[in-house]
This record gives structure tokens, C-alpha cells and sequence, in this order.
């Protein structure tokens, strides 16, 4: 999805977008990082992919936790409540879709979908099943990096202190960040032929479920795979993104995201304190945050 040459192009706007959100945070005052940084940041970058219009962009963060989350979650009631807020997801995108098809050389998502042979005439349902998938897989997964490395740079603040003294260390920072939380718990496929693992065997044909959870504290990996180490050695064997023919399309997007976040943020403070206990998203398959309270240091 992004060579390295449209991510370079991409890097000035995701770090003036990251400046921005950070110069309007409170120094001295809780507030939830979750909401003011790690669905904000993320929310624009959507945008900034499709060339959603930005005033419009809480809608992306909206149809994203509508096609994701349970219904215990809150969100949505019944299940014609929650197809009819995705049939506006469609709708929308059809509309911006069909302007682009008009215009050609549009370098975002809903131009290349809109130019390209074997996506332009896609049936409606397909067409919100990809939309819901490059949603989906930009949003919550890269929001609960951002929220996990401020984590886990609290527990364990040796760490962030090694990053202060030495920001070249910042890119395997964000591997490890992306090894430690594991934003997707798993997924699932099905065997096409009998599979021995660990001495059992699987047989054709059967559903199973790939927990990068556990695989990334595989501790005959990872040395004390429990721990986060920014230094860690290896921490860019993870399987956060996956593995083989459908491993992430953005994984250089949110780590370039991740990366200028840091960047940033080490410029301009001095400790991120967590001052309360974080609220964890109710899924088993998101592994992410809903509040994380934190006080800034200048
Ligand atoms: C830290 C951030 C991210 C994590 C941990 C993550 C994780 C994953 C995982 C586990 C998969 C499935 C791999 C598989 O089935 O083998 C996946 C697929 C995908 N991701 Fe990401 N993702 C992240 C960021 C992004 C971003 C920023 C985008 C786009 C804007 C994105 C778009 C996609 C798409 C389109 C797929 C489907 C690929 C396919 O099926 O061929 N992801 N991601």
C-alpha cells in the first residue's frame, strides 16, 4: 500500500498533524490519552489515506468501532441499527469514490480503488467490506500502539529514560512497542491440508486461531518476553502484523506514525505519568485501551 516513496511524502503532513495535537494538550492536568492523542492521531491519519474530508473525520473512528465491536460494548443495539450506520459508511464513500473516478492521479486510497482494474467495479458489499478492512486495520490497531508504548513506558520507565539519552533507538522502540502490546490477539484460518505443531496434528479442514498474543511471549524467542525492552535485540521478529500472503498493508504507515510520535514527544516532554488505572477495550480480539488517565511533565 505505501512504498517507501509515498511514505516519505507522507512523513512532513504526520508530523505537523502530530505537533498539532501535542501543542494543544494540558501540561500539569489528567486527561485521557486514549481520546485526546491515540484515536486523534489516528483518526487524522484515516483521513489523511482517503482524503476524507477532515471536518468529517470522526466518522471514520465511528463506522470502525461500529464494524468492530460487540454489542455488549455499548455502541450499537440491534443489528439493523448497526447496518444501517454502516450503510452510511457505503454511501459516503460511493459518493467520494465516484467524484475521484472523475478526476484521475489522486495518489489516496479511494483514488486508487476508484482507478484500478480489479477494484473499480466492485459490488457494493465488497466494496464495505474493503473499506471496513483498511478502516479497520488503520484505526484501532495503531490507536492502541500509541496508547500501549505510554504504558508500558510507565511500567517499566528505565526504558524511556534509554530512549531520552539515545532517540536513534527510537525505531526499535516501536517494534518493541508493537511486540509487547500485540493490538490484534489474533486471526483465524483454515488448515487446507493436515498440519503437525508442537506434535499434534491438525487436520485438514478445521478452523484455528493464530494468537499472535502468545507467540509474541514465546519465551524460546524472547528472551523475558514479559518485559519490554526497547533495546531488545530481536523485537522486530513479532507477529503483530501477521505473516505470510495477508501480513499488514500499513504496518510502515503506523510504524512511521508511531516513530515521529515519539520523536516528537520527547522534544517536548519530560515524563508521561500514568496517573490512573487504564480501561481496557471489552474484546478478545482488540487488545487496546479505552482510558488511560496521564499528566504531563514539560
Ligand atoms: C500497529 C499497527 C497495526 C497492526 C498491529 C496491524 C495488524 C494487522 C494484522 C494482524 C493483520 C492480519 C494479517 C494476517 O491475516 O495474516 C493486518 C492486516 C491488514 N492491515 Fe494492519 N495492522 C496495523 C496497522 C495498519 C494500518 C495503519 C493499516 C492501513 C491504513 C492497516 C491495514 C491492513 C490491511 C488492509 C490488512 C489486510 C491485508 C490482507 O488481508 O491482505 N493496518 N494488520
Amino acid at each position: 500500500m505505501a512504498g517507501p516513496r509515498n511514505l516519505a511524502a507522507l512523513a512532513p503532513t504526520i508530523r505537523q498533524r502530530v505537533a498539532d495535537i501535542l501543542d494543544g494538550l494540558p501540561v500539569g492536568e489528567p486527561f485521557n490519552w486514549v481520546e485526546r492523542v491515540s484515536i486523534e492521531l489516528t483518526t487524522q491519519m484515516l483521513a489523511t489515506l482517503f482524503d476524507f474530508p477532515f471536518e468529517e473525520r470522526y466518522k471514520l473512528t465511528r463506522w470502525s468501532d461500529i464494524a468492530i465491536s460487540p454489542r455488549k460494548a455499548g455502541l450499537w443495539d440491534t443489528v439493523e441499527e448497526r447496518e444501517r450506520e454502516l450503510d452510511e459508511c457505503l454511501s459516503r464513500m460511493t459518493e467520494l469514490r465516484d467524484e475521484r473516478s472523475q478526476k484521475p492521479g489522486g495518489h489516496d486510497l479511494l483514488s486508487m480503488l476508484a482507478h484500478s482494474e480489479s477494484t473499480r467495479n466492485m459490488p457494493p458489499r465488497q466494496f464495505l467490506g474493503n473499506l471496513l478492512l483498511l478502516i479497520v486495520g488503520g484505526n484501532d490497531t495503531t490507536r492502541n500502539s500509541i496508547s500501549g508504548g505510554v504504558l508500558a513506558m510507565n511500567r517499566w520507565p528505565e526504558e524511556f529514560e534509554k530512549l531520552k539519552a539515545d532517540r536513534s533507538k527510537i525505531p526499535n522502540a516501536v517494534a518493541e512497542i508493537i511486540r509487547w502490546q500485540t493490538p490484534l490477539a489474533f486471526m483465524r484460518r483454515t488448515t487446507t491440508e493436515d498440519v503437525e505443531v508442537g506434535g499434534k496434528t491438525i487436520p485438514a479442514g478445521e478452523r484455528v486461531l493464530m494468537w499472535y498474543a502468545s507467540g509474541n511471549r514465546d519465551e524460546n524467542v524472547f528472551e523475558n518476553a514479559d518485559l519490554f525492552r526497547v533495546d531488545r535485540g530481536n523485537a522486530r521478529q513479532h507477529l503483530s502484523f501477521g505473516f505470510g500472503v495477508h501480513r499488514c498493508m500499513g504496518n510502515r504507515v503506523a510504524e512511521l506514525q508511531l516513530k515521529l510520535l515519539w520523536e516528537e514527544l520527547l522534544e517536548r516532554y519530560s515524563r508521561i505519568e500514568v496517573v490512573g488505572a487504564p480501561v481496557r477495550a471489552i474484546s478478545n480480539f482488540v487488545r487496546g485501551y479505552t482510558h488511560l488517565p496521564v499528566k504531563l511533565h514539560a
